[in-house]
């Protein structure tokens, strides 16, 4: 007799794979070798790429050569400006978000990269650091096409997080937002076999291609359940805040939760599918967002004090922690940038993560392909 195959939901449990990139554990993050507190507190983001990428930390020779081939690479073809001209009318008129926007920039992209459709490891290193270059210049032309605005030209001179928020805004960041931010990319950069992730092995598993695995990548990010999620936390403290009016009420902040948890609502950047005591780069973010709120003035420390308090309850009524989209919400909140330009961001950060990934899925390749367990209707004739 065959017992019938039973299936693990979400995948819970399953192990699907071997990496050397990176260990999600209960207890620690660690990227190749090094845990994320570490990496926060001493590499630069481009360090991390680099460490992603290459797969181990550079030399100060090989830093400055990688820093100088991504800023030769930012600028972006013809055709993909073209298409982002257009992009602050899909999204202000139409019914476009910027990861969609990112998602398809990325595919045109494909059409326009000489290495596209080699999936050789050189190629695809090539590939991984234009993708890495030329995705905040995506984000910051989208975000001048939605706000009326000429495209502001990609800095030479700045690091990628520095580039990044002057694309966006046209002004050159503050080193104390240029840190957070940097910092946010380091925290974001890579994290095992989560949903985009893993999406972007699959693709890659059928040979398909790096720019097709991370459009697809982008589009599992979008949800937010996953990278959605930085975006839905600040949309919720935003509710709250429209709901329980300018003070934080704690009675008011409960009633609030306790409405949310009667109605079995989900709130936004707390939980994980891993860590249940806790996201390692949650705290870190949090205080380098509260400390850039405090520069700022009341109102965003009043944001972080509404954000604690969520936290508070949610700890000791759920025991559920935050996760690094909650503070990452608020930090971004604080730092000005637009709602719908945070997902874009973690794809500005993850996109190492994913070609990583992709490039160890190449070397060694397997074709992705479970099996189910069939819960359908028993057999049946059509003509009966
Ligand atoms: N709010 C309220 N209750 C929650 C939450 C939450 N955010 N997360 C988990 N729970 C409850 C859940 O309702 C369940 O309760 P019960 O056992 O009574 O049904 C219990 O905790 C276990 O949760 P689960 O949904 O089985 O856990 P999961 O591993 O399937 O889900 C998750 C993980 C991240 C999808 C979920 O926690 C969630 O939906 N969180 C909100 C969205 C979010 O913040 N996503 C970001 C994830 S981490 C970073 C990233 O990917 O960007």
């Amino acid at each position: 007799m065959t017992t019938a195959p039973t299936a693990a939901k979400g995948l819970e449990g399953v192990i699907a794979g071997e990496t050397e990139i990176c260990n999600v554990e209960q207890t620690s993050l660690i990227y190749r070798g090094y845990e994320i507190a570490d990496l926060a507190a001493n590499a630069s983001f481009e360090e991390v790429a680099y460490l992603l990428l290459v797969g181990e930390k550079p030399t100060s020779s090989e830093l400055a050569a990688f820093k100088a081939e991504l800023v030769a690479e930012r600028a972006l073809p013809a055709q993909v400006c073209e298409f982002l001209k257009g992009s602050g009318d899909l999204v202000n008129n139409h019914n476009a978000v910027p990861m969609d926007i990112l998602r398809t920039g990325v595919s045109i992209l494909s059409h326009l990269d000489g290495d596209s459709q080699d999936n050789a490891p050189e190629a695809n290193l090539r590939k991984s650091k234009r993708l890495l270059a030329q995705i905040p210049t995506i984000i910051g032309h989208m975000q001048n096409s939605i706000d009326g605005r000429d495209f502001v030209a990609p800095d030479a001179s700045l690091s990628h997080s520095a580039n990044l928020l002057k694309m966006m805004t046209g002004e050159n960041p503050t080193p104390e937002a240029e840190k957070v931010m940097d910092v946010s990319l380091v925290l974001y950069a890579e994290h095992d076999y989560n949903a985009s992730t893993f999406t972007s092995r699959i693709i890659a598993s059928t040979l398909g291609d790096m720019h097709g695995a991370v459009t697809g990548a982008i589009a599992a990010l979008k949800g937010k359940l996953h990278g959605g999620a930085n975006e839905a936390a600040m949309d919720m403290l935003s509710d709250i805040r429209r709901d329980i009016g300018p003070e934080n009420d704690t009675a008011k902040i409960t009633e609030w939760m306790h409405n949310a948890f009667a109605e079995k609502r989900k709130l936004m950047g707390f939980g994980h599918r891993v860590y249940k005591n806790g996201d390692h780069r949650a705290p870190i973010l949090h205080a380098l967002g509260r400390k850039a709120a405090e520069a700022r003035g009341d109102e965003f420390v009043k944001l972080f004090e509404l954000g604690e308090t969520v936290q508070k309850i949610m700890e000791d009524e759920k025991n559920i922690y935050p996760n690094v989209d909650f503070p990452c919400g608020m930090t971004y909140f604080t730092m000005g940038i637009p709602v719908p330009q945070y997902t874009p961001i973690f794809v500005a950060s993850r996109i190492t993560g994913w070609c990583a990934h992709i490039m160890e899925q190449h070397a060694n390749n397997r074709l992705i392909r479970p099996r189910v367990a069939y819960v359908g209707p028993a057999l049946r004739n059509w003509k009966s």
